[in-house]
């Protein structure tokens, strides 16, 4: 099979964001849903960002009018600033916190995010602990993804090769500046953050990049039909047999599906 074949069995484009984000919303209900009936845990990768707004709202409407249910829930989130406060508004946990965590009846155990705290000289050490949970749980069973204007995913910048684990890594200029309304002021914006890798996110079992709106339309074309290269770390995903890539029709209307 070719490699664009490959691509374009992969691409799932819907007409609107909120369709997009319901039918991710959809395929994590049922993988949830499978574990319980087989009495496992399920391991989630989880993302921030606005894009994966939608998708933890409708989980939590899953939740409060259909029973879903996350108590076999597990989840490792991709990436927290670097230095940051879990109590911080901006911080990555606080915004898991507001969108998902508090309002589903998930075990606190069961929550993993980088912390914006780790002491430097203790940070290859926890990265490394980090990672060994989510082995010695079995792996990811679903990463959730969004995409950074330069291709990034997580906060694997530009530069990330494909074997890179949990690590402090510096932050693009790209990625600072599309931050600094949210900080109010691009000297707010932290200049580093832990992430997982690239080799992390791709050792999931299923991988689900969701992009909305035309923000992102080159970067997804460029993603999806470029080169395959550490210069666009989302690149390296479209070889995998397990990603899905599910657009709204804003973000794929550029590409040829
Ligand atoms: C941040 C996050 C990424 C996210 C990206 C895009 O950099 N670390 O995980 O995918 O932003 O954000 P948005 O979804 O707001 O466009």
């Amino acid at each position: 099979m070719s490699e664009k074949n490959i691509l374009i069995n992969n691409i799932n484009v819907f007409a609107e964001e909120t369709a997009a984000s319901k039918a991710v919303a959809m395929q994590i209900k049922q993988a949830i849903e499978e574990k319980q009936s087989l009495g496992q845990p399920i391991i989630l990768g989880l993302a921030t960002g606005n894009t994966p707004k939608l998708v933890y709202h409708e989980l939590v409407n899953m939740h409060k009018n259909e029973g879903l249910s996350f108590e076999n829930v597990i989840t490792f989130n991709l990436d927290e600033y670097y230095p940051m406060a879990p109590s911080h508004q901006l911080s990555y946990h606080n915004f898991m916190n507001m969108h998902l965590f508090s309002q589903v009846n998930i075990l606190p155990e069961n929550i993993h995010i980088p912390h914006g705290q780790w002491k430097a000289e203790e940070l290859i050490e926890k990265c490394e602990d980090y990672e060994r949970k989510i082995q010695e749980l079995g792996g990811i069973d679903i990463q959730l993804l969004g995409i950074g204007r330069n291709g990034h995913i997580g906060f694997n910048e530009p530069g990330s090769t494909s074997d890179t684990r949990t690590r402090l890594i510096d932050l693009h200029e790209i990625t600072r500046n599309d931050a600094a309304a949210d900080f109010e002021g691009l000297h707010n914006v932290p200049y580093q953050a832990i992430t997982m890798g690239i080799q992390t996110i791709m050792s999931a079992k299923k991988i689900l990049l969701l992009a909305l709106g035309d923000r992102k339309s080159v970067i997804i074309h460029k993603a999806l039909t470029g080169e395959i290269t550490a210069n666009v770390p989302a690149s390296y995903l479209r070889i995998l047999p397990q990603i899905e890539f599910v657009l709204d029709a804003e973000a794929a209307v550029l590409i040829n599906t």
